[in-house]
């Protein structure tokens, strides 16, 4: 600020681009503009106590992730106690982020389920790893909204890079392209979709579907496969549901038959689905079989690499998605096995020009007249959101700050934990473990030959929710050909071989007392 002698009385002007002068009788003030922020008082206390919030909270974050292991994994209340503890009125009185913190660690944070917890081994949900954490907190401050570039330039173009990322590792030529999505279930929809437009000549899209098609895909498809059948107007009864054989993968013999039985009513295949890494157990289809078949079809295949896409960063078990890129389209979540926190779903498309037949829709209130309009990528026109969180953020961040090779030692730590309770289930008389795990799911049966299916279900669900409310570990139950199964199922940066032998020493014990119970027998 400069001062001056001036005979003027009092008046303000802008004196040159950065330059404001203030006139007062005798006095001129000049202020150099570009030197000051201008803030309300009010605001400048919102952000003393944002900062104050903000720093206690990743303090306590820190704390959190360091000592999760002493938690309770899974909160042993009645859901009504929840609804109770949530049940209030819309708030009007203002509290502090301080207070509201208070009410977080009392109301919330004890009645989490901790899947960074080195016991859970659950619903296939990882420990996020801290570094993409952080950069979920950056991605919601800029609040870029990437359907359009006009609202995220730098994040489009990180979404970009990420997307080619993934489309590398699948081994997808520079044609490829993709999208980021909520998830494996709208990753699925939209790989569907994309079938339906590619395998009716991009008609479909304008006038519906034409005609009779099935889609084939194995009984150990994820429910969002029926779903995407339904969403695409084609209806569930035309999901043809094929079963496995005893590694869990599609029967091939099967899915010809299906085929030929369809083709004599008229029926055409629209598309068959690949599953790389299935939800129960990991078991990987013959994709360079199906891709022979989609073609001598012509049809669509997609494969669903949902949580087996994780696979593609293993150091120590390369190649087990063998044909992957021979796929039309892959769903690949980052938010499973890359240990990303939720959401960060992917499709990955070997033709990016697909995805422009497909959603290639410019309403005029979002068409670029800009000059750059050509180099400006719109994530709208190559997918269903518009409103599109920046999640390539979380992805890019942890690949940058860990590396592709560690979070692939994570990957094989997760198979070989897995490995070790199937070899000790193994060895075991009275267990029975499906297969030898591909990825990290295991499912292992406790077996009552005296007893009735009804009875030896109820075991495995009675003990699984024994479990559950001691809060040391948390698994899944599931059936697979009509029996019932513990589904075991470590994507988790925290769990070791011993958490295993616990888990398995916690089992083998429960089971054993239930069979020896007096009710039971
Ligand atoms: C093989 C497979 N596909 C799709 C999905 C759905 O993914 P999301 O829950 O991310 O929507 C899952 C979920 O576990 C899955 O295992």
């Amino acid at each position: 600020m400069r001062r001056q002698t001036s005979d003027v009385k009092s008046k303000a002007t802008m004196s040159g681009k950065n330059y404001f002068t203030f006139h007062v009788s005798r006095f001129t003030w000049t202020f150099d503009v570009s030197r000051f922020t201008f803030h309300p008082t009010h605001t400048h206390m919102e952000y003393r106590s944002f900062r104050n919030a903000g720093h206690y909270l990743v303090e306590y974050i820190a704390d959190y992730l360091e000592n999760i292991g002493d938690r309770k994994l899974f909160p042993d209340v009645e859901p009504q106690f929840l609804y109770d503890l949530f049940d209030e009125p819309l708030p009007n009185k203002q509290q502090s982020l301080e207070e509201i913190q208070q009410i977080l660690e009392q109301k919330l944070i004890p009645f989490s389920t901790h899947v960074n917890h080195p016991g859970y081994m659950g619903l296939i949900t990882p420990s996020p790893n801290p570094a993409g954490i952080l950069a979920d907190l950056l991605a919601s401050a800029l609040n870029q909204n990437i359907g359009g570039y006009s609202i995220g330039p730098a994040a489009v173009a990180m979404e970009l890079r990420v997307i080619r990322w993934l489309n590398d590792l699948i081994g997808y030529n520079e044609k490829a392209g993709g999208n980021l999505v909520s998830g494996g279930m709208m990753a699925n929809f939209t790989g569907l979709k994309l079938a339906r437009d590619f395998t009716t000549g991009n008609t479909a899209q304008h006038e519906g579907i034409k005609g009779d098609w099935a889609v084939y895909v194995s009984e150990e498809r994820h429910v969002s496969v029926d779903k995407a059948v339904d969403a695409i107007g084609l209806g569930r009864k035309n999901l043809r549901t094929l079963p496995t054989n005893e590694k869990f993968q599609l029967r091939i013999d099967a899915l010809r038959e299906a085929i030929d039985q369809d083709k004599a009513k008229g029926i055409r295949a629209l598309c068959i689905v690949g599953l790389a890494g299935t939800t129960n157990l990991g078991a990987v289809d013959d994709l360079e079989t199906l891709h022979a078949i989609a073609q001598e079809e012509k049809c669509w295949l997609h494969v669903d690499a949902a949580y087996g896409g994780g696979m593609l960063l293993s150091n120590k078990y390369p190649g087990r998605l063998k044909g992957l890129e021979l796929a039309d389209s892959v769903t690949i979540d980052p938010h499973k096995w890359f240990y990303a926190p939720l959401d960060a779903g992917a499709i990955l498309v070997k033709d990016h020009q697909q995805l422009t037949a497909s959603f290639g829709i410019q309403p005029a209130y979002l068409t670029d007249q800009t000059s750059q309009r050509e180099q400006r990528y719109q994530f709208y026109v190559h997918g269903f959101e518009q409103s599109k969180r920046f999640r390539s953020l979380k992805v890019w961040t942890s690949f940058h700050h860990y590396g592709k090779n560690k979070i692939g030692e994570w990957v094989d730590n997760n198979i070989e934990q897995a490995t070790h309770l199937h070899q000790l289930a193994s060895a075991d008389e009275h267990f029975e473990s499906a297969t030898e795990p591909e990825m990290s799911a295991v499912c292992l049966h406790f077996k009552t030959p005296q007893w009735s299916k009804e009875q030896n279900t109820q075991l495995h669900n009675d003990v699984a929710a024994e479990i559950e409310r001691e809060g040391k570990f948390w698994f899944a139950t599931t059936i697979m050909k009509g029996k019932s199964w513990f589904r075991i199922n470590p994507v988790n940066i925290r769990t070791t071989k011993e958490t295993m032998e616990a888990l398995f020493a916690t089992l083998r014990e429960k089971c054993l007392t239930q069979i020896s119970s007096p009710q039971r027998t």
